[in-house]
């Protein structure tokens, strides 16, 4: 087992272990949620660049669950169309097309980085959602007012959440990822710090895991047998200091999410408060998380600080995570994978058009 073994998962065989991780690029034009020319050669030049699965961003399931008004989303058919072309170019450079549904919770409506990230009050902004009325907490601006989610509005969300995931299968799409990681929606009702809900949605972690775990079996039912899931989260809240969510408990939450269809956890970590602990992250910081949840068997994705075809390829081959995913390493250098399998002497996924550059 090496990098380049293809990645076999219900109908799907990814042609190597290299997945693109899913990142928001924060440009879709009238804050409509529409994907644009960016993400088509985005997206695209990652396929030609020979990763086994690229991954969009984060793809809001409502408009309320957009991070910023520019983020991607997926919460209509014209959504579903634009994204269309996109994963068939993906297929047609041999790369397996995934999508990150996703919805930011108290974490919404706020300004996209490159606008120096903050709330958006007023009428570009809307009101986020979340298990509390608590906000997302400011350094320095104040905090949106935030809407608790009721029943009945748990009920629409995961209605939003199986449309989302039906589209995106209609779109072209072959693995569909839940986001429940880095202080969105379903991680706020994971974590003990966000969820003090005293209803079947919060408590004990039977109760604050119930949301995901209905997504996940919503989507199943929704998305063909066929189709891979997996399901992004974050092993620790990396917040010591107080009762919150820890890698032994992502390890628990694997093993009751793989008898629900889950194929793969791929396992990130943190940004759930702004006062996180996060350590030193050195090459592969996280590769220790994705070990400590693979213990129950489930089939796991590492993903942080990966920059070397030696040091992905060592992940795979030592057994310590099934995929290497690779975030910003690819937003150096989208021929990561084609560069990777020349350094590690494997048959590199060079398109026809490049061969003579390589
Ligand atoms: C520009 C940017 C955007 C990101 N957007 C997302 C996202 O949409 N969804 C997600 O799960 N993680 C997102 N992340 C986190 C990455 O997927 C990845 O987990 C993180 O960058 C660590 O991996 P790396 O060290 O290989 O970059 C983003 C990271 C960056 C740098």
């Amino acid at each position: 087992m090496h990098l380049f073994t293809p990645f076999e998962c219900r109908d799907v065989t990814a042609r190597n272990r290299v997945m693109v991780s899913p990142m928001c690029q924060y440009s879709c034009e009238a804050a409509d949620g529409l994907a644009t020319e960016w993400h088509r050669v985005h997206l695209g030049s990652r396929a030609t660049g020979g990763a086994g699965i690229v991954m969009t961003e984060a793809t809001a399931v409502t408009p309320r669950g957009r991070i910023s008004p520019e983020d991607l989303g997926i919460w209509s058919d014209d959504h579903a169309e634009a994204l269309a072309p996109i994963a068939e170019f993906m297929k047609s450079q041999g790369a397996t097309p995934a999508i990150q549904p996703a919805h930011a919770g108290r974490k919404a409506s706020t300004r996209r980085p490159a606008d120096g990230y903050g709330p958006i009050h007023g009428d570009r902004g809307w009101t986020p959602v979340g298990p509390t009325e608590t906000p997302w907490p400011y350094n320095d601006e104040e905090p949106l007012e935030t809407q608790r989610l009721e029943t009945d509005d748990i009920a629409e969300l995961i209605d939003a959440w199986t449309a989302a995931a039906e589209r995106a299968v209609a779109a072209g799409f072959e693995i569909v990822e839940i986001h429940a990681a880095h202080g969105y929606l379903l991680h706020e009702f994971l974590s003990p710090v966000t969820n003090t809900r005293e209803d079947a949605y919060g408590g004990d972690f039977e109760s604050r895991t119930r949301l995901l775990r209905e997504v996940v079996t919503a989507v199943r039912e929704t998305i063909p047998d066929g189709t891979p899931l997996f399901v992004r989260i974050s092993a620790t809240d990396w917040l010591p200091d107080r009762e919150s969510w820890t890698v032994s408990d992502s390890a628990r939450l694997a093993s009751d999410l793989e008898p629900l269809g889950v194929d793969l956890i791929d396992v990130s970590a943190g940004a759930i408060h702004p006062d996180q602990q996060v350590p030193d992250t050195g090459p592969h910081y996280q590769v220790p998380y994705a070990e400590q949840v693979a213990e129950g068997g489930v089939p796991v994705g590492t993903v942080g600080g990966i920059t070397t075809p030696e040091g992905a390829d060592a992940i795979i081959s030592n057994g310590r995570a099934d995929l290497a995913i690779v975030g910003r390493e690819h937003l150096r250098d989208p021929y990561f994978a084609i560069r990777a399998a020349q350094e590690l002497g494997q048959e590199a996924p060079v398109p026809r058009q490049y061969t003579r550059g390589f």
